[in-house]
C-alpha cells in the first residue's frame, strides 16, 4: 500500500521526521521506495537528467513521462508530481496540468510560489486535489532573479514569508515545501503550522528533509552546499540513500556545516 497524505500528516503529528528524494526512473523509484516517505519527481530533471542550466524548459509532456516511471517502479512510497514553468498560469490549465499527472499515479502536486498560488491552490483543494506549495527559493524563478539565493532573510521578508505560508495552509495546502530559507524562519513556520513542512536548505527543524537524490550519491558535478554526498563514504547506491534516509530520521542530516543562515 502506498502512503497516504493521511500517513505523512500522521508522521508529523507523531514528531517522526518524513524522509523525501527526488526521483525519476523506475530503476531509482525502486531503490528509493524502501528507504523514502516521499519521491519527488522534480522539475530539477531538467538539469540532472537532460543537461539543461536550469529547470525552465522542462515541459508537461515530460513531466508526465517522468511521473509514470516512478509510479510503475515504485509500490510504497508517495509520489509527488511537480508542476513545470508556465503549466499553472490559470486555473483552467492548472487543472489540465493536475489532471495529467494525477492520471499517472501522483498522489499530490507541487507548485512553485507565484502571485496567483493561493488561488490555485484554493481551486484545487476544493476539488479534492492534494498540493504541496513550494515556498522560498523558486528554481522557476531564475530568468526574472539571475541567481540562486536564499530568501527570507530581511527581517521583513522572513515575516512576510511566515505570513504567506500561513495563508497557503488557510486556503488548502496539504504540505510546504521549504527551500533555501535561513533556519530559524523554517523552525516558526513548521511549530506554527498543522500541515508538514520539508525543507531544502533551511535548517534541520522542518519536520522533514528532501535532497536531489543525484545529490545524494555524488553524481551532480555541482552540489549545493546544504547538500551531502553519501555514496563517498559507503558502497552502493542503496546502502548510500538508506543511509541518508537514517540521518534525516535520526535528526543528525542536516548538520550545521550544511547551514548557511
Ligand atoms: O525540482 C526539484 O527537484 C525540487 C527539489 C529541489 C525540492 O523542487
Amino acid at each position: 500500500m502506498r502512503l497516504t497524505i493521511h500517513d505523512i500528516n500522521q508522521l508529523k503529528k507523531a514528531k517522526k521526521k518524513i524522509v523525501c528524494a527526488t526521483s525519476y526512473d523506475a530503476s531509482f523509484a525502486q531503490i528509493l521506495d524502501s528507504h523514502v516517505d516521499i519521491q519527488l519527481v522534480g522539475d530539477s530533471l531538467g538539469m540532472v537528467v537532460q543537461g539543461h542550466q536550469d529547470t525552465i524548459a522542462v515541459s508537461l509532456e515530460e513531466m508526465v513521462y517522468h511521473t509514470k516511471c516512478v509510479v510503475r517502479g515504485s509500490k510504497k512510497s508517495m509520489v509527488m508530481a511537480d508542476t513545470p514553468f508556465l503549466s499553472c498560469r490559470n486555473v483552467e490549465q492548472t487543472f489540465i496540468t493536475a489532471h495529467a499527472l494525477l492520471a499517472e499515479g501522483a498522489t499530490i502536486l507541487k507548485i512553485e510560489h507565484a502571485s496567483i498560488q493561493p488561488m490555485l491552490i484554493q481551486s484545487l483543494s476544493e476539488q479534492g486535489i492534494a498540493v504541496c506549495a513550494h515556498i522560498g527559493l523558486r528554481p522557476q524563478h531564475i530568468l526574472k532573479k539571475g541567481v540562486y539565493q536564499y530568501e527570507g532573510v530581511t527581517s521583513e521578508s522572513s515575516a512576510q514569508l511566515f505570513e504567506y505560508a500561513k495563508h497557503l495552509e488557510m486556503v488548502g495546502a496539504c504540505m510546504i515545501l521549504l527551500e533555501c530559507v535561513p533556519a530559524k524562519l523554517a523552525l516558526d513556520i513548521t511549530n506554527a503550522l498543522q500541515i508538514p513542512v520539508i525543507g531544502i536548505g533551511s535548517g534541520k527543524d522542518c519536520d522533514g528533509q528532501i535532497l536531489v537524490t543525484y545529490d545524494i550519491i555524488g553524481l551532480s558535478a555541482k552540489a549545493p552546499s546544504f547538500s551531502k554526498n553519501y555514496l563517498s563514504t559507503t558502497t552502493g547506491i542503496s546502502q548510500a540513500l538508506s543511509n541518508y534516509a537514517r540521518e534525516v530520521r535520526e535528526g543528525s542530516f542536516p548538520d550545521q556545516s550544511h547551514i548557511k543562515y
